[in-house]
Parts: structure tokens; C-alpha cells; sequence
């Protein structure tokens, strides 16, 4: 009942503003007709990074977690002309469609896909000197979401935004013990989030086209 609510609810919104353009429709459509993970981020959620990105005046931004290009297009759509993003893909396949997408939407210039383990390549951004960014979203496999996270403090200055994405999962991280390890990656994420003295954050819940989640939100110190 409510589940069949927010998807409408959602849906008035998105008709409302009409948010997807031609280019992000294709990208969606790209992500099922190539038969990777329908697991991208809401058209209001794109919006509502967009929004973010914008706000936060970002120049730089950092992705981990590419999947087929949807929530990236949204956020590089908020850079200036001399603007970079960087996204992490593990999957030579997701990397492809993403690439593709980006083409298709005039943003390759701007996009940087760097392929291979998050864990390996968050250190070599470093080394390069790529940071400090000013927006990084993490969206990539669950149980190290902290570690990503503390690596995004090394690629971060005071005022960068981080947002991590899937930290409610339907409500299961309220089980005090979880076989499922990206429920459990994620409780130990938002815990270690609550502690970290470097930052200031809350989570807020996503309801809508997607299944009830959330998103953590913060901003360094
Ligand atoms: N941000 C995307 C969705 C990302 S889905 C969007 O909203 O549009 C998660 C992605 O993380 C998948 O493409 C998956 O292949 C990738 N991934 C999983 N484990 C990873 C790892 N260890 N390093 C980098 N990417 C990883
Ligand atoms: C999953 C991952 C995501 O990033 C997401 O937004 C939804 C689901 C998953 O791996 O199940
Ligand atoms: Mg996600």
C-alpha cells in the first residue's frame, strides 16, 4: 500500500518537473537492454545530486560506483566547463555502456572512468594528487563502505560533500545481526559515520520508484 504511494508519488513528481531528458531516457534504456543491474539511482534522486553538486559549488567530483553512467550523467551535468569527474567501475562491461552513455550525452571530456577495484584505485588517486574533490558519491559494493569512506576524507578538504548511497536497505539495518553482508556493511558504515569526529552527517530516508532506503549526507569538517 504505501510502497505502491511513494512509487506514485514519485511519479507525479518526475511528471511534474520532467526531469529525464532525452539523454538520460536513452541511459536508462541502456542499462536494460545491455542486462546490467537495474540498480541506478531515481530520476529525483539524479535531480537531487544535481541540485547538490550545484550547491556545492563542485568542480570535482568523485564517484564510486559507475554502473551504466545514470547517477554520473546527473552530477557532471552540475560542473563548470573545466569541471572533472572521476568515476570507479570494477566491471569492464558497466564501464563500456557507461562510456557510451557519456558520448551520447557530450560529457566523455568532462568523465574519467578509471576501471578496476575501488579498494586499489582510491590510493592512486591519491598518490596522483587527483583530490581534494568537492563532492564525492559512494554507490559501489557495500561491505567496504567504510573503508571508501576513509578514503574519501584523504580526497576531501574542509567543505567537501560525501554522500553514500543504499545506508537504510528496506529498514534491515535495524536488526541487531544480519546474514546479509550489505546489510551488515552498511551498519558498520553508518556507525562508523555517527563516531567520526572529522565530519558532520545525518542519514535520510528514500522512498519512491525504488525500494526504501536512504542516503547518508555529510560534510567535512
Ligand atoms: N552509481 C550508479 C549505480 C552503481 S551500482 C547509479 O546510481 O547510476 C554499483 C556499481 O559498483 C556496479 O556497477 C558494480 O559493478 C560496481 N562495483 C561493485 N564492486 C566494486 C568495487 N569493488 N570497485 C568498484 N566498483 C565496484
Ligand atoms: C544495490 C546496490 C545499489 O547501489 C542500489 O542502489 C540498490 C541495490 C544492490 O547491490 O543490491
Ligand atoms: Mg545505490
Amino acid at each position: 500500500m504505501n510502497e505502491q504511494l511513494f512509487e506514485a508519488v514519485d511519479q507525479y513528481i518526475g511528471n511534474l518537473f520532467r526531469d529525464e531528458d532525452d539523454c538520460l531516457k536513452a541511459t536508462a534504456q541502456s542499462i536494460i537492454d545491455s542486462g546490467i543491474p537495474q540498480i541506478s539511482i531515481s530520476p529525483n534522486q539524479g535531480k537531487f545530486l544535481h541540485i547538490l553538486a550545484r550547491l556545492a559549488n563542485a568542480k570535482k567530483i568523485l564517484e564510486v560506483g559507475t554502473l551504466g553512467g545514470y547517477s554520473t550523467i546527473w552530477m557532471a551535468r552540475a560542473l563548470p566547463k573545466d569541471g572533472k569527474l572521476i568515476t570507479i567501475e570494477i566491471d569492464k562491461k558497466h564501464a563500456e555502456v557507461a562510456k557510451e552513455n557519456f558520448n551520447r550525452c557530450g560529457l566523455s571530456a568532462k568523465i574519467d572512468v578509471r576501471l578496476g577495484k575501488a579498494i586499489d584505485v582510491l590510493p592512486i588517486l591519491e598518490q596522483e594528487g587527483a583530490g581534494p574533490f568537492d563532492m564525492i558519491f559512494i554507490d559501489a559494493d557495500k561491505p567496504p563502505y567504510t573503508e571508501y569512506f576513509q578514503w574519501a576524507l584523504k580526497l576531501s578538504r574542509p567543505g567537501t560533500l560525501i554522500i553514500a548511497d543504499n545506508v537504510v536497505r528496506e529498514g534491515k539495518i535495524l536488526l541487531e545481526e544480519s546474514p546479509d553482508e550489505m546489510v551488515a556493511g552498511v551498519k558498520r558504515f553508518n556507525k562508523y559515520l555517527s563516531e567520526c569526529k572529522d565530519i558532520t552527517a545525518t542519514i535520510f530516508q528514500t522512498v519512491g520508484a525504488k525500494e526504501h532506503d536512504g542516503m547518508a549526507i555529510c560534510i567535512v569538517n
